[in-house]
């Protein structure tokens, strides 16, 4: 692999211990994808050091200790718990302070440390043609497709890539990948974030690792619904960027997302084909005990909806409504009264992390020391196909799939609201 003098410097430990072992790591990967070069990047969203297991907190300190700075901007994925409103979620206190300690490690290393899988509703906004790399999926997935940076799936690799402001150039940094490979035609009425979430996992389970092309909207999708769309698809698939033309920079049509070549036939999504996601999450419901809203983290846009359905109601006794925002998102939802209005309707609002990440999942093995003990739940219900795939696989709870109005409706009756279909 070509390397600038730079780079070599950064190799050869003249740049320091920290770019040393990760540009050592940037290197062995780009080997292993045959890239040519790295390329610089603008962006990095990184690993946060999950509080759950003490070895992880304490490689992100380790970095912190031997001098790792953030070559450029850096923010924080989601953690295990809510670093101030623990209690909330039912966790230990040191589960808590093991992630302050993963915390203060990125404050050293100068990342903006906002615990979150929607980095870009807290302001991380990366423009078209931005090298970037991420260690979530859904903003993998909502940065290549929506805002036209150039972003591959990555797990720590995305800690060494802010190190050195470097990435290698493979996958879906080269243009020649960003092009479609199916192209599907929405061919019924959709209904708000959730409908967006099952239309992205039934795409995502069709078109596997691919790109898909998806037309057929009735009007342009707004930024919340992109990003439960692309939610969806990663979860369902290895996809890392959809594409819809007139909104995915820079194609402009049908025939600019398959680059010119013959577009395949289109694949139709009918109305079945969305029932069929939230029939897939549709578990016995005798017993609830949480409804889960913001599967990805909610925008600013989403919280406001979330105090108009409520609108000065309350959540049914026995039953938890559980918000989950990035803190950046809560902070701003606070000062504009809405938190509170949440709060009055007895919504508990979370940051740093959401039902699967905290310490709820029985598919993890936490470190003994901190005594997680992940609660006995009788039922969850969410809004999101991503959230439901996550609480039945990891903590293998049931889980019930209903659309955004109908899981309010639930947490105030305390009984299950199915989706209503679209007229
Ligand atoms: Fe984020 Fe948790 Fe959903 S990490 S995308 S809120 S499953």
């Amino acid at each position: 692999m070509d390397l600038t003098a730079a780079e070599r410097d950064m190799l050869e430990g003249r740049e320091g211990p920290a770019r040393q072992r990760a540009m050592k790591g940037l290197v062995q990967l780009g080997r292993a994808y045959g890239a040519p070069r790295l390329v610089e990047i603008g962006y990095a969203h990184i690993h946060a050091g999950m509080a759950l297991y003490l070895e992880d907190v304490e490689l992100m300190e380790d970095l912190a200790a031997i001098d790792a700075r953030m070559a450029v901007p850096a923010s924080v994925n989601i953690a295990n718990a809510d670093t101030v409103n623990w209690k909330a979620t039912g966790a230990p206190e040191s589960l808590a302070r093991l992630q302050r300690r993963a915390a203060g490690a990125h404050a050293k290393m100068g990342s903006d440390c906002t615990f979150t899988c929607t980095p870009y509703w807290a302001g991380h906004w990366p423009t078209w043609n931005t090298h970037m790399t991420s260690i979530e999926s859904t903003v993998t997935i909502f940065c290549n497709s929506v805002l036209g940076a150039k972003s591959n799936r990555d797990g720590f690799f995305a800690v060494y890539a802010g190190i050195t402001g470097r990435y290698p150039l493979f996958g879906y940094h080269l243009d020649a990948i960003r092009r479609g490979t199916m192209l599907f035609e929405v061919a019924t009425p959709l209904a708000g974030g959730s409908d967006f979430s099952c239309l992205g996992f039934h795409v995502g389970n069709a078109v596997g690792d691919g790109v898909p092309v998806i037309t057929g909207f009735a009007r342009r999708p707004t930024l919340d619904e992109l990003d439960a769309l692309g939610a969806g698809i990663a979860t369902s698939g290895g996809a890392s960027m959809f594409i819809v033309p007139g909104v995915t920079p820079p194609y402009g049509d049908i025939a600019a997302a398959f680059h010119g070549a013959k577009p395949p036939l289109p694949a139709r999504v009918d109305a079945a084909a969305i029932a069929a996601v939230y029939a897939r999450y549709a578990d016995g419901h005798d017993a609830l005990d949480i409804v889960h809203l913001g599967c990805p983290h909610a925008s600013f846009e989403e919280m406001k909806l979330y105090a108009r359905l409520l609108d000065g109601r309350r959540v049914a006794a026995g039953l938890e409504l559980w918000i989950t925002a990035s803190r950046n998102v809560r902070n701003a939802a606070a000062e504009a009264g809405i938190v509170a209005k949440l709060e009055a309707a007895g919504a508990k609002v979370i940051s740093d992390t959401c039902p699967m990440s905290c310490h709820f999942a029985r598919t993890v093995s936490p470190d003994p020391k901190l005594g997680v003990v992940p609660p006995a739940l009788r039922a969850v219900v969410v809004d999101s196909a991503k959230q439901a795939k996550y609480v039945r696989d990891m903590i293998q709870c049931p889980v019930l799939l209903t659309g955004t109005e109908e899981a309010v409706e639930t947490a105030l009756a305390g009984r299950f609201v199915p989706r209503r279909r679209p007229s």
